[in-house]
């Protein structure tokens, strides 16, 4: 009888070993903001995991017991038709957990936002160097400047006296080049490939009296405190319709284009350094 017992101990003492390192899937709760212009788009290790209202929910295949594995997620949201923020997240997690990502929120060093060109019109770039009250004596900055639209005009209309520009965009920056050299103010108009967001790449910036620029809320939040940091006092910056993050603007203007659309202008004066 004993030995029947015994034998039954052990198996059943197996049975739950057997069981205890069984394994298990995990799952990955992703939290996202939706865009009314785009689906946004929630991949893990590449795979789109299909959601509505803000959540994804990734089951994992089984998983071995006790060992930890990571999976990269990644959220592709697009607010409007000219900006791509990427953001990803590597998530650790073992066999049977339940975890949750936030990437609602902004991350400032992770994320990738991607701007496409969409360049300003011409009536539209001279209101807005009217606005900034350009002059000869004025070097002037695009971040993000497209085809050069912004510092070829204020150049051959104002004889400004410097344009500097940079794209991140090697394509645009060919772009801007070759327009510069066909309008004859090539000598004046300085077009270099960068990206606003790196100090280096913004150098001209500390000696522009002028900023032009038309980059979108996020980017623009984003390059905010560089250009309040780099610009000297009395430097004015016009944006064509987008605000700088949370730097207020010293006056706010619509005005009527050519085509029949209304147009926001801001502008900001660089107040002396405390
Ligand atoms: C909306 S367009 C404006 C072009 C021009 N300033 C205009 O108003 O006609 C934005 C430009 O910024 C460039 N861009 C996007 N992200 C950038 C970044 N991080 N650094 C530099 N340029 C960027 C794009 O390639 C595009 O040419």
């Amino acid at each position: 009888m004993m030995r029947v017992l015994c034998a039954g101990a052990a198996f059943a003492a197996l049975l739950g070993l057997a069981t205890a390192q069984e394994k298990k899937a995990a799952t990955i709760t992703v939290k996202v903001t939706e865009s009314s212009f785009k689906d946004t788009v929630v991949k893990v290790d590449g795979v789109e995991v299909k959601g509505k209202d803000g959540t994804r929910v990734f089951t994992t295949p089984a998983l071995e017991p006790g060992k930890e594995y990571k999976f990269a997620v990644e959220a592709l949201i697009e607010p409007n038709n000219y900006t791509k923020i990427t953001r990803p997240r590597e998530v650790a997690v073992k066999a049977g957990d339940a975890v949750t990502v936030d990437l609602s929120v902004e991350d400032k060093k992770l994320d990738k936002i991607v701007v496409r060109w969409v360049p300003t019109p011409n009536d539209i770039v001279d209101k807005m160097a009217e606005l900034a009250k350009v002059t000869k004596d004025d070097v002037l900055f695009d971040p993000g400047c497209g085809d050069a639209v912004m510092l070829i005009r204020p150049v051959k209309k104002l004889g400004a006296k410097k344009g500097f520009g940079i794209d991140i965009d090697p394509k645009m920056v060919k772009v801007a080049q070759d327009k510069a050299k066909d309008e004859g103010v090539a000598d004046k108009v300085v077009i270099t490939q960068g990206d606003i967001l790196n100090e280096k790449d913004m150098a001209a910036v500390a000696e522009s009296t002028v900023v032009l620029v038309y980059i979108g809320d996020d980017l623009g939040a984003r390059m905010s405190p560089l250009l309040q940091k780099m610009l000297k006092p009395g430097a004015r910056v016009v944006s064509h319709r987008f605000k700088l993050g949370d730097w207020a603007p010293d006056k706010t203007v619509q005005v009527k284009g050519e085509d029949g659309d209304e147009y926001t202008l801001h502008l900001w004066v660089v107040k002396e350094k405390k």
